[in-house]
């Protein structure tokens, strides 16, 4: 067809890179990429988002909108994203232009919980019980396999719990599919976890991986509240949890990098949650906190270049701070921050502040991670980001989906 794609070799400082998605992944990653010497230009709706402010160039439209991208492509040497919700059809065209890294096939297996599922089951990882459901007919098949409580979630454009609603009893089931709309979804058993640890890998082109410290991290209201790294957890654990990432990233043929959510049983057996191929919110600590920062990492992925050192110079935590610390109509008391000496502020510059949302984080660097999640805990009430504690199960009937903005 059209052009043919440009040479699939290791790019250094100068090229270009073009970024699907313009949120603070794409920011902090394009902070990243600056820093080496590489241009790095967006494609988001927005001209002012997060990535743009610091990019040196902006393709103004909708991650679906396939002609933009193509301007995009056209002008990089090689495309990487910053969510895992743009069209894999749209990345498969791409690929027809520019070396696109991850590739068309992973974002297809996975931006889609449904075959996301039956590919970890394909792969023989455990999970929480599931089934597809459809219609009504299909919750009430499914409610035979699945145990209550139960969430069922979209299987499309879901983020921070947005597209799930939790189901305790099968009164519930009318009211639970009314929420969603419709939407196509899979019903999930709620697990009765310990806790919550994700690992974070990044693949290279040559299929080298490097693995960071396993991170443990805590929810409130299905949005990520804190990170502890490295995860106080045994020899076991973590051997086990980076088993898994690297049997995923490995058959994905993923290249850049990736987390994988786990659930850690009171048993200590752990279950994937879901995998995001894209850098993640519970690996910022590692901008900061180790020898090459996630960020770096995927850059170095996708141009093509050997993969830096992951291991972790101190301990951390990651506080994130919400839209709702600027309920009170103001910025929260950045003083309180500042105060620490060893906390760092990261803010995204999102024009819009909105309850549940993402505008920044707090890094408590520390080797006493006890400390410092006693500092995030209290920082995180100064700041009066206090949403309270939630029992540990899960969602309330939550929002759909919006279009993509984390
Ligand atoms: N089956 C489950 N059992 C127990 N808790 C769950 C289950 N599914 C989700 N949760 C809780 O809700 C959180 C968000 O769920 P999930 O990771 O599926 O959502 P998401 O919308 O993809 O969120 P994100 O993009 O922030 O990871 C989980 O981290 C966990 O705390
Ligand atoms: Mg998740």
């Amino acid at each position: 067809m059209t052009a043919p794609v440009k040479a699939a070799r290791r790019l250094g400082p100068g090229a270009c890179i073009g970024v699907l998605g313009g949120g603070q992944l794409g920011r902090m990653m394009a902070v990243a990429a600056r820093r080496m010497g590489y241009r790095v230009v967006v494609l988001d709706p927005n001209p002012r988002c997060p990535t743009a402010q610091v990019s040196d160039g902006v393709v103004v439209g909708a991650l679906d909108d396939l002609e933009a991208a193509e301007r995009l492509a056209a002008q990089v040497d090689v495309v990487t994203l910053d969510t895992e919700h743009v069209p894999s059809d749209v990345l498969e065209t791409l690929e027809t232009l520019v070396p696109v890294r991850p590739g068309s096939q992973v974002l297809r297996t996975i931006q889609d919980r449904l075959t996301q599922k039956q590919f970890l089951d394909r792969l023989g990882l455990p999970q929480a019980t599931w089934a597809k459901v459809s219609s009504a007919e299909e919750l009430q098949a499914a409610f035979a396999k699945v145990p209550r409580p139960a969430i069922l979630k979209v299987r499309r454009a879901g983020y921070d719990g947005k597209g799930q609603v939790r189901i305790n009893h099968d009164t519930e089931a009318e009211g639970a599919l009314a929420a969603l709309r419709g939407a196509d979804a899979v019903l999930e058993q709620v697990v009765p976890f310990r806790r919550e640890l994700s690992v974070i890998l990044a693949r290279s082109v040559s299929g080298d991986i490097a693995i960071y410290p396993l991170a443990e991290n805590d929810h409130r209201r299905h949005v990520l509240h804190t990170t502890r790294a490295p995860a106080p957890v045994s020899a076991e654990t973590r051997a086990a949890a980076e088993a898994i990432g690297v049997q995923i990233a490995t058959t994905l043929g993923h290249i850049g990098v990736m987390a994988v959510e786990l659930f850690e049983l009171p048993d200590g057996q752990l279950l994937v949650n879901e995998i995001a191929p894209r850098t993640h919110n519970s690996g910022h600590y590692t901008y900061g906190a180790c020898m090459t920062s996630q960020f770096e990492q995927h850059v170095r992925a996708v141009v093509g270049q050997p993969l830096g050192d992951p291991r972790s110079l101190t301990g951390a935590v990651m506080l994130n701070l919400i839209g709702d610390l600027w309920s009170r109509g103001k910025a929260p008391p950045w003083d309180e921050v500042f105060v620490l000496p060893e906390a760092r502020l990261h803010l995204y510059g999102k024009d819009g502040v909105a309850p549940g949302r993402k505008m920044g984080h707090v890094l408590l660097l520390d080797d006493d991670t006890d400390r410092a999640l006693a500092r995030a805990r209290q920082l995180s009430d100064k700041l009066g980001a206090g949403p309270p504690p939630e029992p540990p199960e899960p969602p309330e009937p939550a929002a759909l989906p919006e279009a993509p903005a984390r």
